[in-house]
């Protein structure tokens, strides 16, 4: 009974835990609403709101749409949930199962035809053009399918970029965090790809990229409906990545319906990482704000050194600006700046914003040899204000007050830090000790003895 009214106290309290003005009660219900009509299903008769069964309704649809988010599943729209409500998204609905299902409407033939009939105006048509065909050619890759551009007439896959209300029963709506929508295979609409026009589109990093969003909707167009895994393409959230890319569960669901391509050796895709996989590697980690960054690809396991959570997030959700795969970090807190490394290239940040002239090179910066085309890892020690730099066997310490190289190095990372192995994968510090990793493997190090006091699982600082 008390449902609803719990529903209007949670929905009154902001992200931040104070008290909204009035009028954002009713705009965040409103919302909830609109956005459990539209993907999950729940009923609009207009007059039922207040009753009891449109209640439970409702708290069911937002169970669904937190067990697909990977949310905790609490039945209230939370801060967590309204967060994840507000993220800019496809149309289609999150309703039906993914993968191959009975009933999953599929093209009869292999040989589809594409038609731009529309383009628009943010971005030259050769742009668009490129971003379309390399769209396609993400789903050719995996299957026999191909795709034939056709400038007149009826094609499979018709593509427009449109306004508003444009004549399919789905409106864009000014206000509405809807991007693009596609039809699933078929006669007439089937196949086709809307583009919301009211969006800028843009062939870079910028909200939002084009290649990005038609890769996802010729996913629909094809046949598939949405993910759960925020890795996939076909995950309904945009995000934006410098080179995106199926998934391995993206190209299991269409290779379900149409068979592998005729390609020798088989494509692959990532997958995305699992905190509580116990094989789990990562690329670097590192601390920032007193929070602790496990990177892996494109992604970040974000904890907390006294309360571990599995925060799975995009590292371009914090800096789009970021190339995917970085390779070492460390936060200099004495600036409040965090950097970031990758091939001989590095970048820095304050909070969300990108600092300077970046990318700058390590050898003019930093002063290593040509040799170096990489870094393992890197730890910022605050007590001292140095920096460690792990390169193969070697590291390098750097002096962030001088900007400088210590002398006599590089050294052998065997003769200071015995018993952790001869190359690191990533290392962060906390409360005096050195956290090294290894493959699956951490090592915790005692600086002041030199001494490795345990071995851990790489992933123990998540909640598993
Ligand atoms: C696709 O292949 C079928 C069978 O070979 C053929 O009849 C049809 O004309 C082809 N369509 C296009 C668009 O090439
Ligand atoms: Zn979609
Ligand atoms: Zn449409």
């Amino acid at each position: 009974m008390p449902g609803l009214l719990l529903l209007l106290l949670l929905l009154g309290t902001g992200a931040h835990g104070f008290p909204a003005p009035p009028e954002t009660q009713g705009q965040d219900l409103e919302l909830v609403q609109k956005y459990l009509e539209n993907f999950y299903n729940l009923k609009n008769d207009g007059t039922s709101s207040r009753s009891q069964k449109h209640r439970n309704q409702m708290v069911d649809k937002l169970k669904q749409m937190q067990q697909f988010f990977g949310l905790k599943v609490t039945g209230w729209p939370d801060a967590a949930t309204q967060k994840a409500m507000k993220q800019p998204r496809c149309g289609v609905p999150d309703v039906a199962a993914f993968g191959r299902t009975q009933g999953t409407p599929w093209w009869d033939h292999t040989n589809l035809t594409y038609r731009i009939k529309t383009y628009t105006p943010d971005l030259p048509r050769a742009d668009v053009d490129q971003a379309i065909e390399k769209a396609f050619q993400l789903w050719s890759n995996v299957t026999p399918l191909t795709f034939t551009k056709v400038f007149e007439g009826e094609a499979d896959i018709m593509i427009s970029f449109v306004w508003g209300d444009h004549g399919d029963n789905s409106p864009f709506y000014e206000s509405s965090l809807i991007l693009a929508h596609a039809f699933s295979p078929g006669q007439g609409l089937g196949g086709d790809v809307h583009f919301d026009e009211k969006e800028r589109w843009t062939k870079d990093y910028r909200n939002y990229n084009l290649y990005r969003v038609a890769a996802h909707e010729v996913g629909h167009s094809l046949g598939l409906s949405h993910s759960s895994d925020l890795g996939a393409l076909m995950f309904p959230s945009y995000s934006y990545s410098d080179d995106p890319l199926l998934f391995q569960v993206d190209i299991d669901a269409i290779q379900d319906i149409y068979g592998p391509s005729e390609n020798p050796v088989q494509p692959t895709g990532p997958q995305t990482p699992r905190a509580c996989d116990s094989k789990l590697t990562f690329d670097t980690v590192m601390k920032y704000r007193g929070e602790l960054y496990f990177v892996k690809d494109r992604f970040s396991i974000r904890t907390h050194p006294y309360n571990p959570q599995n925060d799975l997030i995009f590292i371009s959700d914090f800096w789009p600006h970021l190339p995917s795969g970085l390779e070492a970090a460390y936060e200099v807190p004495e600036r409040d700046e965090i950097l970031f490394f990758k091939g001989s290239k590095y970048w820095a940040a304050r909070g969300n914003d990108m600092l300077y002239e970046y990318p700058r090179d390590i050898y003019s910066s930093f002063g290593f040899p040509d040799t170096v085309k990489k870094i393992d890892a890197a730890v910022h020690e605050e007590e001292t204000g140095k920096t460690y730099f792990f390169v193969g066997d070697k590291y390098w310490r750097y002096d962030e007050n001088r900007q400088a190289m210590d002398a006599d190095y590089p050294k052998k990372i065997v003769d200071s830090f015995p018993g952790i192995g001869e190359k690191v994968d990533a290392v962060f510090k906390n409360e005096g000790f050195f956290y090294f990793f290894h493959g699956k493997i951490q090592y915790e190090f005692d600086p002041k003895t030199e001494r490795v006091l345990s071995l851990l699982n790489a992933n123990s600082w998540f909640l598993c």
